[in-house]
């Protein structure tokens, strides 16, 4: 038996401990800057952050609240530049409690004190960022005034629906007649840059936003399955399109992949419908042996599927524009994972299989927006949460973060899904034979059941070195370094005090006799969950998208024990100034001798 000293292998930094706090930890040896906060400038021209006199328009050039999902192009465009690139932020959601004065939290409720004012600030707030980001020295900083920089909204007019679904009855409304136009996007999670230098924005929780009455709709079983209204936010209240009565299609022109070209600040943002609609965690593109462009995605609920997207046309890295409509053509496939350690591709094609007229599907356009339904229809296997999906370039083994499932029940266990009720989640591992991506049969394997594996009754799976502090509940995303590790970060939600420990980021081994050994990298505060780690191609920077703090399981945080509002957060990480309220934020993490991280 090795120790964990003696078997590092190649994650070799001191470990971090668990526990919970106000503030974040970062291994021994680095250093964790806050690149930017909710609210902070992103325009020459943006008004300074002031939490008591928020408006729309000024939240409109400014950061946007939760950053979530980040990525990195080098400058100029193809170079790698390690130094200068343009950061690609998504901003999921908000958190009403914590951004405006008197709201309180309401639990996801609607919102019922919710203004006007205050919902069409929120709409500013959701959406995406690029900004230009140049190191200097030690120091990263925002270019303001690059010409790169972009904010995207719930109110970006106009995107564009393309692919199979576009045009399509079902996807018109009163203001877009055609089918092809659309309003701005919003709850992006987890997505993916592309080779050819665009950034994927994934529409996850789209049905939160609307409200209205189902029964009788003549979306009804669309809009069941995917749980719309959600009614979580006000915002059908005052904007005529998220009420489904007053406009029965809105809700089907959200839940896509949304392709934004980073380079181009004018350009117009186009939702893939070929990508199918659920509710997309993430979207990384990996270039197959053949220049298909195959793209894994998981729809975040439990009991649904991992997809993958495989492109028609080849990409050509000699022509950055003839890639530009590549995600409008190709083939979606849902999974199942067989108890044999096989696992099936099963395809999303109309016309094929049960996907016929007979089962309510008269096109691709069908198959794609009930792209859940199809899949139910094929046998795909329910999952517990699959979030995050990163392949690993150097390896062509692909990782599926299953997050957790409460409701699964014992005796609805699976070889994939091995626990009922399964509160710490697990991360399968999926192999394409020789590499190809584009094929209809893999074969997979867990590579760690989360959770404490110090308790028998928890059920977990880690290679024996991993010490007590190196195991996590929850993963959510992942990324892979240019050195070929691969990386975890959490979400346990208000479930954090079921392990005692604050979301984080960890090392995870792959390959060799270290495989599934584990390791605490870095800890967020209290309340908040980690998204987004992104390195620079030279591993020596590493972005982290801090979400939410102050929020989650607050009532469990010892010396609090309450509901964080604006006026009595359990953290004000990361200004901790009295009166400015948590904020949002991305930290850049570098190593104190130059080198790179976690070495
Ligand atoms: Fe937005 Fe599935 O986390
Ligand atoms: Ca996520
Ligand atoms: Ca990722
Ligand atoms: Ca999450």
């Amino acid at each position: 038996i090795k120790t964990a000293e003696a078997a590092d292998g190649r994650y070799v930094w001191t470990e971090i401990e668990h526990g919970v706090d106000e503030t974040h930890h970062v291994a021994p040896g680095h250093t964790a800057d806050i690149l930017i906060r909710w609210g902070d400038p992103i325009f020459a021209d943006s008004p300074e952050f002031d939490p008591m006199k928020q408006t729309a328009a000024a939240q409109a050039r400014q950061f946007g609240y939760n950053n979530d999902f980040l990525g990195y192009v080098g400058l100029p465009f193809g170079s790698d530049n390690p130094d200068n690139g343009l950061l690609c932020v998504n901003h999921e959601y908000t958190s009403e409690e914590v951004m405006f004065p008197g709201i309180g939290r309401q639990d996801n409720k609607g919102f019922p004190d919710m203004t006007a004012e205050l919902v069409d600030i929120e709409m500013a707030a959701h959406g995406g960022s690029v900004i230009e980001v140049k190191r200097e020295g030690e120091k990263w900083s925002v270019v303001k005034d690059s010409q790169y920089n972009r904010r995207i909204t719930a109110n970006t007019t106009y995107m564009e629906l393309t692919g199979p679904a576009a045009g399509h009855d079902r996807l018109k409304t009163s203001v877009d007649q055609n089918g092809t136009t659309c309003i701005g996007t919003f709850n992006n999670c987890a997505g993916g840059i592309t080779p050819w230098g665009t950034y994927l924005m994934a529409e996850e929780n789209f049905h939160g936003y609307f409200g209205g009455a189902v029964d009788g709709h003549p979306e009804e079983r669309n809009y069941k399955r995917y749980g719309v209204p959600g009614g979580w936010y006000a915002w059908s209240k005052y904007h005529k399109r998220f009420d489904i009565n007053a406009e029965p299609n809105e809700a089907n022109r959200f839940g896509w992949v949304v392709e934004v070209d980073a380079m181009d600040p004018t350009s117009t943002p186009k939702k893939r419908t070929a990508m199918g609609r659920f509710k997309h965690e993430g979207a990384e593109p990996i270039v197959n042996g053949d220049g298909r462009v195959v793209v894994y995605m998981g729809d975040d609920q439990r009991f649904d599927y991992v997809y993958k997207f495989v492109s028609e046309r080849r990409y050509n890295p000699d022509d950055r524009a003839a890639n530009m409509d590549i995600l409008d053509d190709g083939t979606l496939f849902v999974a199942r994972f067989n108890e044999d350690g096989k696992l099936d591709w099963l395809p999303l094609i109309y016309g094929s299989g049960p996907l016929t007229a007979e089962n309510g599907f008269h096109s691709q356009a069908d198959v794609v927006i009930e792209a859940r339904i199809a899949a139910d229809l094929l046998g795909a296997t329910p999952m517990d949460r699959p979030e995050d999906i990163d392949p690993n370039p150097q390896t062509n083994k692909v990782y599926v973060m299953l997050t957790n499932n409460s409701k699964r029940k014992a005796d609805a266990v699976d070889a994939a899904n091995p626990r009922g009720p399964n509160d710490f989640g697990q991360i399968v591992e999926m192999v394409p034979p020789n590499g190809d991506h584009d094929a209809l049969q893999y074969t997979w394997d867990l590579l760690v059941v989360a959770g404490d594996p110090s308790k028998p009754e928890v059920g977990a799976k880690y290679h024996q070195a991993t010490s007590e502090n190196g195991w996590f509940g929850s993963p959510d995303n992942c990324t892979v370094d240019a050195a070929g590790r691969l990386w975890i970060s959490t979400d346990q939600g208000s479930g954090w005090s079921k392990t005692g420990n604050a979301d984080g980021l960890y090392g995870l081994e792959t390959e060799g006799e270290m495989r599934g050994y584990s390791k605490m990298f870095f800890r967020t505060p209290i309340g908040a969950e980690l998204c987004g780690p992104r390195f620079t191609p030279d591993v020596k920077s590493l972005f982290l998208a801090v979400q939410h703090p102050a929020t989650d399981g607050t009532k469990d945080f010892p010396g609090f024990e309450r509901n964080s509002t604006f006026e009595d957060p359990a953290t004000r990480w990361p200004d901790f100034t009295e009166g400015m309220p948590p904020r949002p934020s991305v930290v850049v993490v570098r190593k104190d001798d130059g080198g790179e991280i976690g070495t």
